[in-house]
């Protein structure tokens, strides 16, 4: 059984949906602004799948991962496990990960969803850490997939405004250096709160409900100090963090979570104007951009950090 030091994530691959939704696309059959959305939440557009079709997370699943194992350097064979993150499986079972891994062609992985909402990114990161760390495989897939628009009701204008659908796909593989990697994670959930954002199972009303100011004010709050508590236990200061990427819910819940933590906005990655929330497929997207672009470099430390419903919250701090 191999021995790693650290999991590192060395690779990152998105999708979303061809079709684009515009704000003012939004004001012909809702009664909302532009100006009014922008505003609240600084969307501009989002992507989602055609309203009259039925798209699995899966395909939009596959299509990331399948970026992340080429520019890994690795084969489907390699691949050890797939952990998929969704609210919006493709059936119960089976998981929208097993799926994923038929489609991929991976017979070597083992292969599971998680439910943590809009946090389910970081929980799987945490989740894929701990199992390379206890020897469980060396290449773990990590994906976030979504189809949130199947999950809206589109007359709710608080609510249908802010999602987009899309998939983003990490590559996390076991290393020797103990330098990089995933230095620090931390989960936490408040079932207490799990009225303020739901999406039922079960029953005649299965659109999402939320309660908008509710959500926003923990938010910000749990955001902060998971942020905190996974900067101090990787042994730094909020000031050693290079870049924050956050979950891409809402810019001002962005814009309020960086001035509590003090991280300028200039550090902070943001592309919530153009896709929207993609829930558990936010961060991987909004770190293909940045790491694309060559903005994060070898040795950068980024700090993620997410609010699903649940209530769950969870952070992690990278060294690249
Ligand atoms: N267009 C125009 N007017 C609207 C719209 C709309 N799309 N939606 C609501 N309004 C109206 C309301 O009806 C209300 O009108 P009233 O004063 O006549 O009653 C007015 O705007 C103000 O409504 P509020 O709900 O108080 O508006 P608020 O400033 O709180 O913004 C919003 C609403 C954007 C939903 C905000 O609460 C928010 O961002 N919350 C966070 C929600 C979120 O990000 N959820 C994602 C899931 S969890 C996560 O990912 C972290």
């Amino acid at each position: 059984m191999a021995n790693f030091k650290r999991a590192r994530i060395v690779s990152v691959g998105s999708s979303v949906p061809e079709t684009v939704m515009t704000n003012s696309d939004l004001e012909k059959f809702l009664d909302t602004s532009d100006e009014w959305i922008v505003a609240r939440t600084g969307i501009r557009e989002r992507h989602i799948v055609p309203r009259d079709k039925q798209v699995a997370a899966s395909e939009l699943g596959v299509q990331a991962a399948r970026v992340a194992i080429e520019r890994a350097g690795i084969e489907p064979r390699d691949v050890d496990g797939i952990i998929c993150a969704t609210f919006t499986p493709d059936s119960f079972f089976p998981s929208t990960a097993c799926r994923i891994q038929a489609q991929l062609g991976c017979p070597n992985a083992y292969a599971f969803d998680v439910s943590a909402a809009c946090a389910g990114f970081v929980y799987a990161l945490t989740i894929a850490n701990g199992l390379i760390l206890a020897g469980r495989g060396k290449n773990i897939l990590v994906i976030g997939a979504e189809v949130i628009s199947k999950t809206l009701d589109w007359t709710d204008r608080s609510t249908c405004i802010l999602f987009g659908d899309g998939a983003g796909a990490v590559l996390l593989q076991g290393t020797e250096d103990s330098n990089r990697g995933i230095l620090s994670t931390f989960l936490l959930s408040d079932g207490s709160l799990g009225d303020i954002l739901v999406l039922p199972a079960w029953g005649d009303n299965r659109t999402m409900k939320m309660k908008g100011n509710e959500v926003f004010k923990h938010a910000v709050r749990m955001m902060s100090d998971a942020s905190l508590r996974a900067v101090t236990d990787a042994g730094f200061d909020i000031g050693e963090v290079d870049f924050l990427v956050p979950h891409q819910a809402n810019v001002r819940i962005i814009q309020a979570v960086a001035e509590h933590l003090k991280i300028p906005m200039h550090k902070v990655v943001t592309n919530v104007e153009r896709f929207g929330n993609t829930s558990s497929a936010s961060i991987p997207l909004a770190l293909e951009e940045v790491w694309n672009r060559g903005v994060i470099g070898d040795g950068a430390r980024v700090l993620f950090t997410a609010l699903g419903g649940g209530i769950t919250v969870g952070s992690a701090m990278v060294q690249f």
